[in-house]
């Protein structure tokens, strides 16, 4: 018998998609029956009080969570979410209902043993509810209470080989597209960097040092699988100098219906037999390519590396051997002066262990500047816009190039240095009088 009545979300029971009431319905029984004879270590009835709260928060249309909560663990600055619940006397069970972010492995593999560990830990010292993952990607454990904050660290750290993952203004939990553990249009090894990056700065990640949080997301390619552009502030896309590799016979076979165009995505409709023509010629932004006397050639200079016809022939078009990344960066949410995508800096950077060249010449300069010269909740986006992309290319030492832009800018407010410009700007008015009166 459930411990609250829950006729609002009941209703999401129903329907094809997995409901989460029903999962959180499951998870309560299971507290309740304890079959394992689980030693709980917060109330053992917090998802039906999760439920109840919830329900009373669809009756209301509104949050029953108090403002803000500040806890964690000794030695770190962040990587727990703390919250209290503000009727608490109506749900004792989540009274306190802290998060705690789990760094994830990159690409999130798992093994089952690893998964039931971390269940096992996270049945008794929490709720036993989790996100799988959180947007930054981390593991997300929803709901403890402070004492246990401290006991959980410990199991994490000393029996699971285990560490939190970053929140505050800090470096967050770096995560990356699965690349080439299996997809064959990676262009860097999205994982080995990843987990490289987030050993490197453990003390960025866990100790807020910085005007406001920061992000960096790894992408093996332009299809941009983790929305490195969207949602880093230092955003690794993959991508290749050299030609696209084409396999001619392969073409053939796609162009004769014997391998279907994007390797079977659109096989739920009926869109007619593959016309090279109209599919990939005629859709490549800078119409680079051409299908003449059975052959098809694309003319590298101009290929700007969109993925499209790769996408759409991945077994006759692969990329090119000379692989490295693109770095992007500014992304950010609206808050405050407006969303933006991350603006590219680096077009092109070999992306090889130690990463010796990334951290040196671009994570750190920027950091280095950021962290003088941002403001107080300043992401690295709006430092850009303040004191300009020229500055950043100061900082890092990157040359101007037209790659780095859109579009020149239109209007005239230049701006000059003073030794640029012949004879500085110390000038004497009654010099200017001498031929030119009042
Ligand atoms: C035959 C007469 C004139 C010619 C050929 C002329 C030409 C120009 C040109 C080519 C510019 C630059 C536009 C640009 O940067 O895109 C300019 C800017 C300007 N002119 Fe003239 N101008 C004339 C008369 C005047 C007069 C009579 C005034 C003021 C009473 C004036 C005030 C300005 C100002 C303030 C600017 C700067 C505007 C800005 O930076 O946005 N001009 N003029
Ligand atoms: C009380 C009188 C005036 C006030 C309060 C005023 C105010 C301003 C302001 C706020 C700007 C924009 C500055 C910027 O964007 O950085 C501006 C620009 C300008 N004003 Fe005035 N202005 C006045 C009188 C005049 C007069 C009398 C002229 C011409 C005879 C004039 C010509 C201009 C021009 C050409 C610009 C553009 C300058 C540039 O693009 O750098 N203004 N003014
Ligand atoms: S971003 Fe590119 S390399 Fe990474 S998984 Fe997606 S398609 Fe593959
Ligand atoms: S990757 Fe894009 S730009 Fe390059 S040839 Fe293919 S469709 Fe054209």
């Amino acid at each position: 018998m459930a411990k609250h009545e829950t006729p609002l979300i009941d209703q999401l029971e129903s329907g094809p998609w997995p409901s989460f009431v029903s999962d959180l319905k499951q998870e309560a029984e299971s507290r309740a029956k304890n079959e394992k004879n689980i030693e709980y270590q917060i109330p053992q009835d917090c998802c039906d009080d999760l439920l109840g709260v919830l329900e009373l928060s669809y009756k209301h249309g509104r949050t029953h969570w108090k403002h803000g909560g500040i806890v964690g663990v000794f030695g770190y600055g962040g990587g727990v979410i703390g919250r209290y619940c503000d009727q608490p006397e109506m749900f004792p069970g989540v009274a306190h209902f802290h998060t705690m972010r789990v760094s994830q492995p990159a690409g999130k593999y798992y093994t089952t043993k690893y998964i039931e560990d971390i269940c096992d830990l996270w049945e008794r010292r929490g709720s036993g509810l989790t996100n799988m993952h959180g947007a930054t990607g981390d593991i997300i454990f929803l709901g403890t209470t402070t004492p246990q904050l401290e006991e959980v660290f410990w199991e994490l750290g000393h029996n699971l080989n285990q560490d939190l993952g970053g929140s505050g203004s800090n470096l967050r939990t770096p995560s990356d597209c699965l690349g080439e553990s299996r997809c064959e249009f990676a262009c860097f090894d999205t994982q080995a960097i990843c987990h490289d990056l987030t050993n490197e700065y453990q003390d960025e990640l866990h100790r807020p040092a910085f005007p406001y949080k920061f992000k960096f997301k790894f992408d093996g390619c332009p299809n941009c699988c983790v929305a490195a552009i969207a949602r880093s502030d230092l955003a690794f896309i993959g991508t290749w100098r050299d030609d696209i590799r084409i396999d001619q016979e392969a073409v053939k076979a796609y162009i004769g219906g014997e391998i279907p165009p994007n390797a079977g995505a659109h096989a739920g409709r009926d869109w007619g037999p593959f016309d090279i023509q109209k599919e990939v010629i005629d859709l490549c932004p800078t119409k680079c390519m051409r299908y003449e006397d059975g052959k098809l050639e694309i003319n590298t200079p101009e290929c700007t590396r969109c993925m499209h016809c790769i996408n759409v022939m991945p077994r006759a078009l692969r990329v090119g051997n000379d692989k490295g990344a693109s770095l992007m960066v500014g992304a950010k949410a609206p808050i405050l002066d407006g969303a933006q995508m991350a603006t590219l800096l680096v077009p092109f950077i070999k992306v090889e262990p130690p990463y010796t060249e990334i951290k040196e010449t671009v994570i750190e300069p920027i950091w280095d500047w950021w962290m003088e010269e941002g403001k107080n909740r300043e992401r690295l986006g709006e430092l850009i816009k303040r004191e300009g992309m020229q500055k950043l290319l100061e900082v890092t030492g990157f040359k101007a190039d037209p790659r780095m832009i859109q579009e020149p800018r239109s209007n005239p407010y230049v701006f000059w240095k003073a030794d640029e410009v012949p004879g500085g700007f110390e000038r004497d008015i009654n010099e200017f009088r001498k031929f030119h009166q009042r």
